[in-house]
């Protein structure tokens, strides 16, 4: 039998449910118990889901003969986060004037000389004080919680289209002077590295927090959670759909099973 043929018959045993002892199972799924079937068969799906995530020798183990496992090297090529606590800063340094040349050469065509956008490329700077507003706009400055965002952005992924090409004194030097088109260094003469880069902090951090939902809405997060009747209050109309009129008067609207 041709390999094609062969793996496509494979392939419809596995859609009617593989090895025959999942056969049986789907097959006594098909009974009556259609939601139980449906709870067992999700719980099956995350259990295998889960063994997956628990157990990476399973991949391991099996043996698809293609590709090769990954060198120290290679690994290192893709380990490069820069973190929040500095953790994976490259050593260097530059300053906000080394910066600004390259920047020009480098990074201007798109991003305009001042950060502030060619044509539809992004924005690097401007928009302080708008993300209340009705056109927030998003930048390094205004929206940003970190410096080391910013580094290891421009370190992983610029100059678009050539990618990972900049020495480590040219990203310190050209974040230096991003960071100075954004006023959060303001001396030309500002020299960036890995020893002061903790000590660039961004002016809206602090408006980044961690998810305090089960705080925040502790209630909800109960073990009988309510399930019908749970407003304390009558629910009131506050507003209306005036112009195509859909909002129903009250006792007019239809009932929901
Ligand atoms: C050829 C055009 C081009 C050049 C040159 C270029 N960029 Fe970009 N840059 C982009 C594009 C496109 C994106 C958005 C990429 C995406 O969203 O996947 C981007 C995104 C960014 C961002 C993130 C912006 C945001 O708010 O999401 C930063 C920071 C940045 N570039 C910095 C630089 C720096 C610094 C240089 C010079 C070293 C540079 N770029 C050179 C095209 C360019």
């Amino acid at each position: 039998m041709s390999k094609c043929l062969d793996r496509s018959l494979s392939a419809a045993r596995l859609r009617e449910g593989g090895d025959p002892e999942s056969r049986t199972l789907v097959s006594r799924l098909r009974g009556n118990e259609r939601s139980l079937s449906r709870a067992v068969l999700l719980a099956a799906g995350i259990a295998v889901g889960v063994a997956a995530l628990a157990s990476p020798a399973l991949a391991s183990e099996k043996k698809l003969n293609i590709g090769s496992a990954a060198t120290a090297e290679e690994i290192a090529g893709w380990d490069i986060d820069i973190r929040p606590d500095g953790h994976g800063l490259p050593v260097g340094r530059g300053t906000v004037k080394d910066g600004e040349p390259l920047y020009v050469e480098r990074c201007a065509a798109c991003h305009g000389e001042f950060g502030e956008s060619a044509g539809r490329w992004p924005i690097l700077s401007g928009g302080n004080n708008t993300l209340a507003s009705h056109d927030p706009v998003k930048s390094i400055g205004s929206y940003w919680p970190y410096a080391s965002t910013v580094i290891d952005y421009i370190r992983r992924a610029m100059p678009f289209g050539a990618s990972q090409t900049l020495t480590n004194d040219e990203l310190y030097a050209i974040t230096a002077y991003v960071l100075f088109l954004n006023d959060i260094i303001t001396s030309e003469d500002f020299e960036l590295s890995d020893k002061n880069f903790r000590t660039i902090k961004l002016p809206n951090e602090g408006n980044f927090f961690e998810d305090d939902r089960e705080v925040a809405e502790k209630a909800f997060w109960r073990k009988d959670p309510c399930m019908s009747n749970c407003m304390p209050d009558p629910a009131a109309i506050t507003g209306r759909a005036r112009v195509i009129d859909v909002t129903p008067e009250p006792g007019q609207a239809p009932k929901v099973e």
